[in-house]
């Protein structure tokens, strides 16, 4: 079993390159295969194990895949099968991009209910909704959603809640349909926009990506391209909380300001420094910082995908902080664990109270899914005494190398196998 050694106390100094973006890149790839013609080369890809389950998903489809340092290359000329029947599928929330963009280019599509971490009951009844306006028969049984389809026709939908998924999967399974198909109550983060940008390099005709209201009229095929996925918004926001929590200086490079302005607009709420440059963001942190009240809302709004880490700074905030969950129900799970090291948490619902402790101290914890251990990573920067992380697979899902860009900026913080 591998596990994160870390002896906290140290503040952190120096630069970290964030790379591209996870939830950019799992749409990216399996959009990729709605190309007929050509290979798509994507660059800034995270050297993460939701990739590599990607990566045998496309080639279990019939893709050719190359992989260099931080890029792919997929030729999807001779897919030979639509139906994604390997494991990899139930191992990670993204395989569901598989039913939108098989849909989209075979008409058909056989893919298992999707994995992912542990957050709350994440349906996909949006999705669903989505695929049956175009005009597919979903059909779900065995565990696995079949979709069918004579033709796909543009129409108009209405999401009844504002989602990522729905948004990009939709999306995608209407770059080909005829006419022209509006989505609205789109979600905006800017991994949507990304998505629709890499369609249209390849030919397809999406407009107001990043605004509620996406219109796609269809075009009759797609054709490779080049692109260059976002850099990570969660992972720069990652390193921002851990440089307040921990205190000192990091440059935080390979970013876009905007995307972080929730995130930043919190930091110095709390009494931290954030200067932003053209493509990196400046984060100094002295002494300890302020409580803060937070609810996590699609983007623009703070996102959900920090709030984990955000909780383990406000632990040693001074003063009363407020953190209110609106996305996932159950993503409190890393309560107990900072409750071990000496945290004052007190969860109602999807309300946590958090009265802020001088400081934490050294444990045995769990990352019991992504975020909750990127919360416990920077738990154990800050601790005092040495702190051992169980279940890091989960942090490997998304975080390339977090131990060795901790390390750069010289935290004491170690892999260890047993
Ligand atoms: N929802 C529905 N029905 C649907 C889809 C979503 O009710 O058909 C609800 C969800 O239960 C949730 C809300 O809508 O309450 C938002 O869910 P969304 O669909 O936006 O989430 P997702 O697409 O499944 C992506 C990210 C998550 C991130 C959320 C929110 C990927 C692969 N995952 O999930 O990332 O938390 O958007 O921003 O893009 C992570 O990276 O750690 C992670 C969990």
């Amino acid at each position: 079993m591998e596990k994160l050694v870390i002896n906290g106390g140290k503040s952190i100094f120096g630069k970290v390159n964030i790379n591209g973006a996870k939830n950019a890149a799992v749409a990216i790839l399996p959009a990729a295969i709605i190309a007929s013609k050509g290979t798509s080369t994507v660059d800034n890809i995270p050297n993460i194990e939701d990739i590599n389950c990607i990566e045998k998903i496309l080639k279990y489809l019939g893709c050719k895949v190359e992989k260099a340092s931080n890029s792919i290359t997929i030729d999807s000329t001779e897919i030979t099968t639509t139906n994604a029947d390997i494991e990899e599928v139930r191992k990670m929330r993204a395989s569901y991009y598989f039913l939108g963009a098989l849909l989209a280019r075979f008409k058909k599509a056989r893919v298992e209910l999707p994995g992912g971490c542990p957050i709350g009951v994440r349906p996909i009844d949006q999705h669903i909704k989505g695929f049956e306006a175009l005009g597919a028969k979903v059909v779900i049984e065995h565990g696995a959603v079949n979709l069918t389809a004579d033709e796909l026709i543009g129409t108009s939908i209405y999401f009844d809640v504002v989602s990522v998924g729905a948004t990009i999967n939709v999306m995608l399974a209407a770059t080909l349909a005829k006419g022209v198909t509006v989505l609205e109550n789109s979600a905006k983060e800017p991994h949507v926009v990304d998505v629709a940008n890499f369609l249209n390099s390849m030919g397809a005709n999406i407009k107001g990506a990043g605004t509620d209201t996406i219109k796609i009229t269809g075009v009759e095929e797609l054709t490779g391209c080049n692109y260059s996925a976002i850099p990570d918004q969660i992972e720069a926001g990652t390193f921002m909380i851990a440089t307040a929590a921990c205190g000192g200086e990091v440059i935080i490079n390979n970013v876009i300001p905007k995307h972080l302005e929730s995130i930043s607009a919190k930091l110095i709420e709390m009494g931290a420094e954030v200067i932003e440059h053209d493509d990196a963001v400046t984060i100094k942190s002295k002494g300890r910082l302020k409580g803060v009240n937070i609810k996590t809302l699609p983007y623009p709004g703070f996102p959900t995908d920090l709030q984990q880490p955000m909780s383990t700074l406000s632990t040693i905030a001074e003063g009363r902080s407020i953190i209110n969950e609106s996305i996932y129900e159950s993503r409190f799970k890393h309560v107990d664990e900072l409750k071990k090291m000496g945290a004052t948490i007190k969860v109602e619902g999807r309300i946590a109270i958090i009265d802020g402790v001088e400081t934490l101290t050294g444990a045995q914890v769990r990352a019991t899914d992504l975020r909750a251990g990127a919360a416990m990573v920077i738990a154990g920067l800050i601790a005092n005494g040495t702190t051992i992380v169980e279940g890091i697979e989960h942090i490997d899902r998304g975080y390339p190398n977090i131990e060795n860009k901790f390390k750069a900026l010289g935290a004491d913080i170690k892999r260890i196998y047993e």
